[in-house]
Formats: structure tokens, C-alpha cells, sequence
């Protein structure tokens, strides 16, 4: 990933500086993510949109999501403005690919223009291939259950990296390949809502299977791109006595996918709190505690944890691809993220290589069975008019990204030149 992301050449005239004294390394990337479902609104064409109309657990129908669709370059150009030089963002399978042989030309020319979009604002874009949703033929045939599947995801990822690999040089094949398969097969509030185990171990390996086949696929197709997938992890802490079932349950929900990674350019990380383990399972946070409003504990100190994890099981590079907050009171969040940003650096310190930073999420969106209940945004959106609202979070996020890449006097790399 050695240079990537040295975008930065914009002042530092926040003066402000990386909490715990971070100190990032040139080309770190300062970023925001969102995926398509959560934010394009108008999606019909996949499983979840299905999965809102019959599951009891769903709170609301997705619907208009945040207009992003529409209001794509408008969204970029305030996370440009603030400071930042990243984006994440998906590419929604279910509207490239309508059809099991078919690549509809149209959504690769709006994505090439969401790409383009990026580079105009200096924004290096990461690409997202699979954010939770399928393609309704897919889920018909039988989801990731159905032998085909890791080909068919593969093949997508070949046409997208075609079209459109000239434009992105950082690809995360699959996001949280470990959720899915434990909240659709084994807890039942994802779609299909199945409560099987078995199932849920089987869709784990075919989902490895595609990230592998995907990241074959794009590497044909465009050599120059450096890919990951991002992993759903959290700071796992045994009370006494809970050491065995600690690791009875990480290695479900996370080790046999950090293992798998050893191939690959990068490891994402996504992470949001901790999870304390004792000798009869899950132990609530101590009375007390700060919950978010996603009702799990504030606990970004969880960033250093899952990294040294992260770089401890897979040896790769790595990304922080998600932390973030829902909350109704921004200056949390705020402090969510400068505490984020120190745990960082302490993960740093201890020798961990850690690339960049991404807060989820730019916007408030649809988070899945919740609705529009959570709202984890940088920018809030008010969902009767649309209107975007920068939160002073955001702007302490511009200020640190701001002022680490005046320190590292970074340059603008040529286009499509990594190094
Ligand atoms: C997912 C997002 C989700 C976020 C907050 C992550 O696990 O990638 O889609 O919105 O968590 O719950």
C-alpha cells in the first residue's frame, strides 16, 4: 500500500493536533465511509429490500436512504472541504449486475462518475464490493448457499475492476464477511432469517471462498489495485474464568478470517466497542457505563486492541476501515474520535502498521434492522428535506486529518501511480 493515500497539500490552518500525539506516517489516509444500500436510496433490486417487507426484526424500509444517489458530489465535496483525504464507498452488486449474465453498462457509468467525482476533490477513493446486500436472483438461487455464488461475486468484481480499476487503487472485496453469516443463519435478524448454525459455518467459508476468487479476479484485471477485505472485530476481554470461552468465540466471529488473510494487501478493521467474556459467556458493561445509542459500550480504546489483533493473526498492512458512534449528542462523538485517534497511535507505537483512518459513517443513513433510529454521521441529514448538516465532529475530524498531512508535507501522487 506504500504510497497510497499521500494526497494531503492542504494547509493546516486549524493548527489543530492528533490527539494522544499520533504522528501519522506520510499518505496515511483520513477518511469516511458509507455503503451504497445504506445511502443511494431507490434500490429495489436486492435482498434486503425484500428482507424489509417480511422480517419483524426490520424497523423501517430503507426507501430514499440519503439521496445519495443524487446528492453524491455534494456529499463528496463536504468531506473533501473538511479536510479529509479518503472516501469509502460501495458498489451496490444488485445494480451492476440485474441479472446472473448481466452487466448493466448504466450503473458502471454512474459509479465511474462517483469515481470521478473523488478525484476531482482529492479524495483518495476506496471501493467497496459487497456491503451486506446480494442481488435478488442471487438470494432465489440460494444466497451464498448456492454453489455458484463465490463465481457469480467473482465475475462482478471482474467487470467492475475492467471498467472502472483505472479510477480506484484500493479495493475491500467484501465487508464483514464474519456478519452476515452470524446475523442471517444463526441469529435471524439479517436476511434469510435463518437460525441454523451449520449453515451459518457454510456461508462463512463460501464468503472467504468469493474474497478470494474476488481478489484473483481484480488482480487480473487491474494489477495496479491493492486488496482487503474488512473484518467486523471487537476488544475481546476475559473476565476470570473466561478465558476459554473468550476464545471459543473469537475464533468463530474473527480468527478463521484473519487467517484467511494472509494473501492479501491489506486488512480493513472495523471496530466499535468491546465485548467481556465471562465463564458462563457475555457479560454486560458495568452499571454505569456509557452506552451509545446502538446500546453497546463507548469504548473507542477498542481501536488499539482489535488492531494488534489484527496484525498478530494476519501479518498484513492495515486499514482502520470503520469506528465510529451513534449518538444524538455530536460532542461524543467527538470525543469518541480523538480517543479513537490515540488508540491509534498507541497501536502504532507498539510497532503495528496501520494505514489509515476511516470514521463511519460521512452520513446519518438506514442502519439495517435499526431504520433511521442510529445515527452515526459526520453530517446529519434532516429526512424530510434532505438538507445536509456539518456536525462540529466532522470538523475536529478535518482539523487532525488537516493538520497530520501539513506535518507529513505529503504531495498529490500521479494519477493511477501507486507505489
Ligand atoms: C457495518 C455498517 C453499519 C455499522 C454500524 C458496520 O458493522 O459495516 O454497515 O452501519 O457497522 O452498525
Amino acid at each position: 500500500m506504500t504510497g497510497v493515500g499521500a494526497r494531503a497539500g492542504r494547509g493546516a490552518e486549524s493548527g489543530g493536533q492528533a490527539p494522544g500525539g499520533f504522528v501519522a506516517p506520510a499518505g496515511f489516509l483520513w477518511g469516511a465511509a458509507t455503503s451504497a444500500y445504506q445511502v443511494e436510496g431507490a434500490n429495489d433490486a436486492c435482498d434486503w429490500h425484500d428482507w424489509e417487507r417480511i422480517s419483524a426484526t426490520c424497523r423501517e424500509p430503507c426507501g430514499r436512504a440519503c439521496e445519495h444517489l443524487q446528492r453524491y458530489r455534494q456529499d463528496i465535496a463536504l468531506l473533501a472541504a473538511l479536510g479529509l483525504n479518503c472516501y469509502r464507498f460501495s458498489i451496490e452488486w444488485s445494480r451492476v449486475a440485474p441479472a446472473p449474465d448481466r452487466v448493466d453498462e448504466r450503473w458502471l457509468a454512474h459509479y465511474g462518475r462517483v469515481l470521478d467525482a473523488c478525484h476531482e476533490h482529492g479524495l483518495e477513493p476506496i471501493v467497496t464490493l459487497h456491503h451486506f446486500t446480494n442481488p435478488r436472483w442471487l438470494a432465489r438461487a440460494g444466497g451464498w448457499e448456492c454453489e455458484r455464488a463465490p463465481l457469480a461475486f467473482a465475475r462482478h468484481c471482474e467487470a467492475v475492476a475492467s471498467a472502472l480499476g483505472e479510477r480506484f487503487r484500493l479495493a475491500i472485496t467484501i465487508n464483514e464477511p464474519n456478519i452476515p453469516p452470524l446475523l442471517g443463519y444463526e441469529l435471524g435478524v439479517f436476511p434469510p432469517g435463518r437460525r441454523d448454525p451449520a449453515a451459518r459455518r457454510r456461508v462463512s467459508a463460501a464468503l472467504l471462498e468469493g474474497h478470494r476468487r474476488a481478489a484473483a479476479a481484480i488482480r487480473r484485471a487491474a494489477p495496479h489495485v491493492r486488496v482487503g477485505l474488512a473484518l467486523a472485530m471487537a476488544d475481546w476481554q476475559a473476565l476470570p474464568g473466561g478465558e476459554r470461552e473468550l476464545q471459543r468465540t473469537r475464533a468463530a466471529r474473527e480468527d478463521i478470517f484473519l487467517r484467511a488473510c494472509g494473501e492479501d494487501d491489506f486488512v480493513g478493521v472495523n471496530v466499535y466497542t468491546r465485548h467481556r467474556i465471562g465463564p458462563q459467556g457475555w457479560v454486560d458493561p458495568d452499571p454505569g457505563s456509557e452506552l451509545t445509542a446502538a446500546g453497546y459500550e463507548f469504548w473507542p480504546e477498542a481501536v488499539e486492541a482489535t488492531l494488534r489483533r489484527a496484525r498478530l493473526l494476519s501479518g498484513r498492512p492495515l486499514l482502520l476501515s470503520e469506528t465510529g458512534i451513534a449518538t444524538d449528542d455530536d460532542r461524543r462523538r467527538v470525543e469518541f474520535i480523538d480517543r479513537a485517534v490515540a488508540s491509534l497511535g498507541r497501536a502504532q507505537r507498539a510497532g503495528v502498521d496501520v494505514r489509515g483512518f476511516l470514521y463511519w459513517s460521512a452520513l446519518d443513513n438506514f442502519e439495517w434492522q435499526h431504520g433511521y433510529s442510529q445515527r452515526f454521521g459526520l453530517i446529519g441529514v434532516d429526512r424530510a428535506t434532505m438538507r445536509r448538516s456539518v456536525r462540529p465532529s466532522a470538523r475536529r475530524l478535518g482539523e487532525i486529518a488537516r493538520a497530520a498531512q501539513a506535518a507529513r508535507g505529503s504531495a498529490l501522487p500521479a494519477p493511477g501511480g501507486v507505489a
